[in-house]
């Protein structure tokens, strides 16, 4: 027989018992980096008055060897990624298709240092962009992430509460699905013992989670207007692949002090390079024809990536309730976690239609261009949908 794989330890690929993917200690960057961060906080004056690209081609280039942990590579991630973007996008119909040294040096290092591919990815919008609104160290990140009155973003092209919720929500979501990983993880290692009883009150866990994951996107519904996002927010996010019609025929270069570049095309940030997603897929045995959240990885910090690859080893629970057919009630057990699932992502579906495909179409009719497809490059309604219907649990006995 051959060895059963090990089940992963979540602290090694840097997830958090708490807050899961997100960050659970928002750092500030050493004050050597002082020049990055005041215009990290001015970004959507500096936008507004179109000065930022000039600020930026008088910027020092400063180095990555003050960054002394991972949360302040992670933060650099967040800085430098926003700060690209803004460059690139000051002027959103006429982009910029080169990056200066000055920013795209530290960036490339950075981006290597977190295996991540150079753009502002899901992470840098997301996972590692909240900041506690109240000084008072004794709020518990998970608490604090459990209320969108006590966070807020580090960086934001337009320092809007509407832009907050966009990057945030995802946040909330993924702080309230963090407990799932270590209870799923639980889950398979219970059965290898010989105990799948134990697998009732996990299915409970999940469902009433996955429930509650759901009801936080009225959040992001009363906080962002759908013309904010979509005229404001949404047009900074755009990525260099797939860009033709925006005015990047050719990708991105981002160049070096040395003079030499890399040129790129790179996907914007979306919340389809979410791991957690990717993992309760395959914890919940769902499979998708569309090979797109696959695409995503590679957007993903590289520790999460290593993480979805080791979950991939193991059974999943829809393998193990398939295992135990003289257990109906585990089958009857199961079957409310798909729909709670399934649920969030009608939901989702909700969002997307609010946020993305009313304002595109809304253009059409004033006569300007339409540009529907999400920041990752999909036709997001079909797509979703289709995500959506796959989230189904029909016994195998
Ligand atoms: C204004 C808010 C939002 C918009 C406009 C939006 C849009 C989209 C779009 C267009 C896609 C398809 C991939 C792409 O081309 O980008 C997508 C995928 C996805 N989004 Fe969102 N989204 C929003 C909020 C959220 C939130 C709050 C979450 C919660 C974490 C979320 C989770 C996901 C996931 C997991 C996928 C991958 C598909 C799936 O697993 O079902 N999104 N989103």
């Amino acid at each position: 027989m051959l060895p059963r794989p090990p089940l992963p330890i979540p602290q090694d690929y840097d997830i958090e018992l708490g807050t899961g993917f997100v960050t659970a200690s928002p750092t500030e960057l050493p004050a050597y980096y002082a020049p990055w961060c005041k215009l990290i906080s001015n970004l959507p004056c500096l936008l507004e008055s179109k000065t930022f690209q000039t600020k930026v081609d008088n910027l020092k280039l400063l180095g990555t060897d003050h960054l002394a942990d991972r949360a302040h590579w992670q933060r650099a991630y967040v800085v430098l990624g926003f700060l690209s973007q803004a460059y690139i996008w000051q002027d959103k119909t006429k982009p910029s298709a080169i990056v200066p040294a000055n920013l795209a040096e530290p960036f490339l290092e950075v981006c290597e240092y977190l295996g991540m591919r150079p753009v502002l990815s899901y992470a840098g919008i997301c996972l590692w962009n909240w900041t506690p609104l109240s000084e008072d160290e004794h709020v518990h990140p998970a608490q604090a992430l459990s209320d969108f009155q006590s966070i807020k973003s580090f960086a934001s092209f337009t320092g809007t509460r509407d832009e907050d919720a966009f990057n945030l929500v995802p946040v909330m979501v993924e702080a309230q699905g963090a407990k799932l990983v270590p209870a799923m993880l639980k889950a398979i290692l219970d059965d290898r013992k010989g105990v799948a009883q134990d697998l009732f009150p996990v299915f409970d866990l999940c469902a009433t989670t996955l429930s509650k994951m759901g009801d936080l996107l009225s959040v992001l519904h009363k906080n962002c207007d759908p013309t904010v996002f979509y005229q404001a927010i949404r047009p900074m996010l755009g990525g260099s692949a797939g860009a033709e019609e925006r005015g990047l025929p050719n990708g991105v270069t981002l160049q070096r002090s040395n003079g030499l570049h890399e040129t790129v095309q790179c996907v914007g940030g979306s919340a389809a390079q979410s791991t957690l997603f990717q993992f309760l897929d395959h914890m919940l045995g769902i499979r998708h024809e569309s090979k797109m959240l696959v695409e995503m990885r590679a957007y993903m910090p590289g520790k999460h990536r290593d993480f979805l690859e080791a979950v991939e080893l193991l059974p999943s629970l829809r393998d193990v309730v398939d295992q135990h057919p003289e257990e109906p009630e585990l089958q009857a057990a199961f079957q409310p976690v798909i729909e709670a699932f399934q649920c969030f992502r009608t939901k989702h579906i909700a969002v997307v239609s609010r946020y993305v495909s009313l304002p595109a179409a809304a253009q059409v009719q004033g006569k300007h261009a339409i540009e529907s497809k999400g920041t990752a490059g999909s036709l997001p309604i079909p797509f979703l949908k289709q995500y959506r219907d796959e989230t189904t649990f029909k016994p195998a006995h």
